[in-house]
């Protein structure tokens, strides 16, 4: 058996032993997986929510709590519980960096601040600011230490030597993530007399004439000041008014590619970085230099090592954000997003849309609970709204969860062709999926009354001109014919039903008044065989 990174068309798949494999995921709480024991009954949420994979950190203080003495266990137990649960396993490396900070670093690392030097964000302070998040200063391990450097990537080295000793022949991990939403907090670079030296020499000729070559994808002020920047010197010569921000890009960019390169030495696992979004605020204040869509040009060339920019997703416009993050041929990942009643079509659309790699709700262990109030302001959502239910129904997420992966190889057979499409109703304009002969039409609930919710989706995988299996709830469908000498349409074959084993098992065929006009509220799988004529 082995682990691949395959390309389909020119979309990614991750395949085990040649059979793509879709990430139908979730990510725990932070501190579930340092517990085997309470690790349980997250396993057995995650199989009553019909997830294939699980996202599990694995911090640098509990695999190396001494220096040079590593304790695998936590890894081997979550690797024996993910094949007694039959569920893969992506491995989140909590390195030097988690959310910006470097609270998982070992206390060896923690307390010796002359060797593993903090991020200078004001000059002359080691490492703190006054700011403080959930109570706690800013502190950030300094990306130019090299003493760190070497530290973290030889015990993410041996992390993954370990790994494939265990797990080579079984491929239970089938990802790494290589650390956790790096960057710097309060500063948009490090201010040490180190950080002020390089940021004075000059940029490294390869990556001017890398950023220079590749204005097209920039975001437009980034785009703007590469354009406008000298041919070669100082940072701030080449890169104007982003250079302090390129430059933290660079060199964690950097960083992590020594980590990344020392675990992909021991074993080549499909590697990624998280990102903490910015939300249009300065740099500093959003963790400056991690993968912003605006950085991935840098990060591109300063970490060949890394194979995915993940996006966590926790803002309102959800698709501008994955829009943003296939720049590049970058295949879309989400490491995280919010775990509300939005989740169930958003991980359809990512997958039928955007034809991505995998998808994961943060905390999914809350998916069947009520909607988390710390999560409500990043939507604008009124929690204390009685009409308003925000909560995702677990059983509707199973649901789509083992339907996507009953059609794993229909799905990834088409990823990167225009016979895998899917449209949802947070963008209710592009409701329209045309397959050549026929188009598709969705209506949410903005056009059709009948459709009783606001958040609908509808997939569609094409089987020859005329035929589709369909995923749909929020919305009522409409099948359309292309052709102007043929223009009305009729069902051949109309049925609902469910993928068993591979096979097709038919529900109840659907006829008549209950073909032509049905409104889905609820999730349906449909097969559609369709017959246009005058
Ligand atoms: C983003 C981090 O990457 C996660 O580990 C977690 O801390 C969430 N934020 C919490 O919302």
């Amino acid at each position: 058996m082995s682990v691949t990174y395959e390309d389909k068309h020119g979309k990614k798949v991750i395949a085990v032993d040649g059979q793509p494999f879709l990430l139908l995921a979730g990510e725990v709480c932070n501190s579930n997986s340092s517990s085997l024991e309470y690790m349980e009954q997250v396993w057995e949420k995650a199989g009553r929510l019909g997830m294939n994979t699980l996202l599990l950190p694995i911090t640098w203080e509990l695999l190396e709590p001494e220096e040079g003495v590593f304790d695998f266990t936590l890894a081997d137990g979550l690797i024996g519980q993910a094949r007694k649960y039959g569920k893969k396993i992506v491995f989140l490396w909590f390195g030097a960096w988690k959310n910006a900070q470097c609270y998982y670093a070992p206390a060896w690392v923690k307390t010796n601040l002359r060797r593993f030097k903090r991020a200078e964000v004001e000059k002359g302070h080691n490492g703190t600011t006054l700011a403080k998040f959930h109570g706690m200063p800013y502190t950030t391990l300094s990306y130019l230490c090299e003493e760190t450097n070497r530290a973290d990537a030889r015990a993410f080295g041996e992390l993954m030597r370990h790994i494939r000793q265990v797990d080579e022949r079984e491929n239970t991990v089938v990802a790494v993530q290589v650390e956790n939403e790096p960057g710097l907090q309060g500063a948009a670079r490090e201010h040490s007399d180190t950080a002020d030296a390089r940021f004075a020499a000059d940029v490294p000729q390869a990556l001017v004439n890398h950023m220079k070559a590749c204005t097209g994808t920039m975001a437009p002020d980034v785009a703007e000041a590469v354009r406008q920047g000298a041919c070669s010197g100082s940072w701030q010569a080449v890169f104007g008014p982003v250079a302090e921000e390129v430059f933290s890009a660079c060199h964690i960019a950097a960083y992590i590619e020594k980590v990344a390169a020392a675990g992909k030495d021991a074993y080549a696992l499909p590697m990624f970085v998280n990102c903490w979004l910015d939300k249009g605020q300065e740099p500093g204040i959003y963790p400056s230099g991690g993968p912003v869509a605006r950085m991935m040009e840098v990060w591109r060339y300063a970490a060949p090592s890394i194979d995915v920019f993940g996006a966590d997703i926790y803002v309102p416009g959800f698709l501008d954000v994955c829009d943003q993050y296939v720049k590049l041929g970058n295949p879309l990942f989400i490491p995280e997003t919010a775990a509300h009643k939005y989740a169930g079509p958003r991980l359809v659309h990512a997958i039928g849309r955007y034809h991505a790699l995998g998808f994961a709700p943060f905390s999914f262990e809350s998916i069947g609970g009520s909607f988390r109030a710390s999560d409500a302001y990043l939507f604008g959502i009124d929690v204390n709204d009685p009409n308003l239910d925000y909560a995702q129904n677990p059983d509707e997420y199973c649901w789509n969860n083992q339907t996507l992966h009953s059609l794993m190889p229909l799905l990834a057979e088409r990823y990167g062709t225009a016979r895998l499409q899917s449209v949802i109703s947070e963008r209710p304009e592009q409701n329209v999926m045309d397959f050549g002969a026929f188009s598709v039409q969705a209506r949410f609930a903005d056009t059709d009354p009948r459709v009783n919710r606001d958040e609908g989706v509808c997939l569609a995988i094409q089987m020859s001109d005329n035929a589709f299996y369909l995923i749909a709830y929020g919305c009522s469908l409409n099948f359309v014919s292309n052709d102007p000498d043929r223009p009305c349409v009729d069902f051949l074959a109309y049925e609902e039903g469910a993928f068993r084993d591979g096979t097709w098992r038919r529900g109840r065929r659907l006829n008549g008044d209950e073909a032509a006009s049905r409104c889905y509220n609820e999730p349906v799988l449909l097969r559609a065989s369709l017959f246009a004529y005058q």
